[in-house]
């Protein structure tokens, strides 16, 4: 067998720490596979005397990642600490300078400075590799990468952020409102220590944004997603899409058109037969589309210790196999800017609509649609809601998100409507 290869670990949070009890239980099993001795020699985080739920006694202690990162024992250093920017990004540049290859899970990083980091890589030799940073244990930035290498990606699709969609379908569940389970969720420690990550869709766009530059060839693009996060889902719009035969995901869909790329993050309706519209809990969903191979679901926990920690032991075990890729599937230095689109392509829309309960207030709404260019697939009445109101679904044919938006600025006008009216993009899955 070859020498062994030398881990530096910085971080020892819940990633951190799985990823050292899968080194330790599974010693034998990773020398196997990798053909060499995977050993960690030395590790850092903050603070030295937390009870960390591991052996740690056998590594080198440094308080200073840096120091992690360039030591002369250590050949991979693993960056699992998170943060877009600080010490996380400056050990990470710290240990390509020193000829180390980097594993990292930070996804919030390499969304925003993912392009400079691989081409860094790529100057020095190195290579970074991060697969858990998007969907945790789900591997899809090696399917992308490697198993559908020979197709043409038309059109990538997740949900990727299981907080959300814990909150969406416990809101289903229970019949609770948004704001009594994201309560919940904050009490299951289930939200980020600042929850716009979550459900503002902020973590699930970074994820979204690292794929699309994998499928598409291009730059990452962080800042021309278009996002929107869970907050404005409310239990009626769950209730009625479910009736219609549908279910609400924070779905993030990443599209090259003529136009440029498509990258947006938003609540939408899904088929509630669909595998999306199953996807119950905290699970992860990746749906990838090739010219070739069709559409490829994949499924899987998006978070938690076991299944990240197994996401970067992979990594770990393609590095010590000698195996050598370029950070986003090809140089970075020939990935192309992303020409960024607004979302264009057409879709079936639903639309809420709380009217007057009053004789002609239905014509108004179906003379504004049709102004709009909008034709009604499925029309319902519910009885009333109030003495004076009552609620109308309306799912649209194909439209644009254009003729939605003249819709929805043009329909309060209509004098008939008493609350602003909501609509969510049907997305065809
Ligand atoms: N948790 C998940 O399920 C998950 C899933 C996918 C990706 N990720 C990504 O994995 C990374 C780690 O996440 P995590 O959940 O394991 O985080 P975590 O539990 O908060 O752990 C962070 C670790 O970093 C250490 N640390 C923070 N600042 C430091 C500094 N200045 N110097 C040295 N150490 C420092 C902390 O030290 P102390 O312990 O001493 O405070 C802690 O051990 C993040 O990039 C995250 O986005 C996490």
């Amino acid at each position: 067998m070859s020498s062994p290869l030398r881990l530096g670990i910085a971080g020892l949070g819940t990633v951190g720490i799985g990823v050292v009890k899968i080194v330790q239980k599974h010693a034998g099993l990773l020398a196997m596979r990798s053909g060499r001795e995977v050993a960690i020699t030395a590790v850092s985080a903050r603070d030295r005397m937390k009870n960390r739920d591991a052996d740690l006694s056998a590594y080198r202690w440094e308080d200073d990642p840096m120091a992690v990162a360039t030591a002369d024992d250590v050949d991979l250093y693993v960056e699992l600490i998170g943060g877009d920017n600080g010490i996380a990004r400056d050990s990470i540049q710290a240990a390509l300078r020193a000829g180390k290859d980097v594993v990292t899970a930070n996804k919030a990083l390499l969304a925003m400075h993912g392009q400079d980091l691989a081409l860094l890589a790529e100057d020095l030799g190195r290579v970074i590799r991060f697969e858990a940073a998007v969907a945790g244990g789900i591997p899809v930035i090696k399917t992308m990468t490697e198993s559908l290498a020979g197709n043409d990606i038309g059109r990538v699709m997740g949900v990727m952020n299981g907080t959300c969609n814990y909150i969406l379908t416990r809101m289903e569940s229970a019949g609770l409102p948004y704001e009594a389970v994201f309560e919940e969720a904050r009490q299951l420690g289930y939200l980020e220590a600042d929850p716009q990550l979550d459900v503002g869709g902020i973590d699930a766009s970074h994820k979204l944004a690292i794929l699309s530059a994998i499928a598409f060839g291009t730059q990452v693009d962080f800042d021309a997603v278009e996002i929107e996060g869970i907050e404005r889902v409310s239990i009626d719009d769950i209730r009625r899409a479910a009736d219609m035969g549908y279910r609400i995901k924070l779905l993030g869909v990443a599209q090259m058109t003529a136009r440029g790329l498509e990258q947006r993050m938003s609540p939408c309706l899904v088929p509630a037969d669909s595998p999306l519209g199953q996807l119950v809990g905290g699970t992860n969903m990746v749906v990838l589309e090739g010219d070739s191979v069709g559409q490829i679901v994949l499924r899987g926990a998006g978070a938690g210790e076991g299944p990240t920690a197994s996401a970067v032991l992979s990594d770990i075990v393609e590095i010590a196999r000698g195996v050598r890729m370029a950070m986003f599937g090809q140089p970075a230095s020939r990935l192309k800017t992303a020409r960024p689109a607004r979302t264009a392509v057409p879709a079936a829309y639903y639309m809420r609509l709380e009217l007057q309960d009053k004789p002609g207030a239905l014509a108004k709404v179906a003379s504004v649609l049709g102004d709009a260019g909008i034709s009604i697939d499925r029309m319902r009445q519910y009885g009333q809601h109030s003495d004076t109101s009552v609620p109308v679904l309306v799912v649209t044919h194909k439209t644009t998100p254009e003729a939605i938006d003249y819709a929805i600025q043009t329909l309060p006008r209509t004098g008939v409507l008493v609350s602003d009216p909501v609509e969510l993009r049907i997305e065809e899955v």
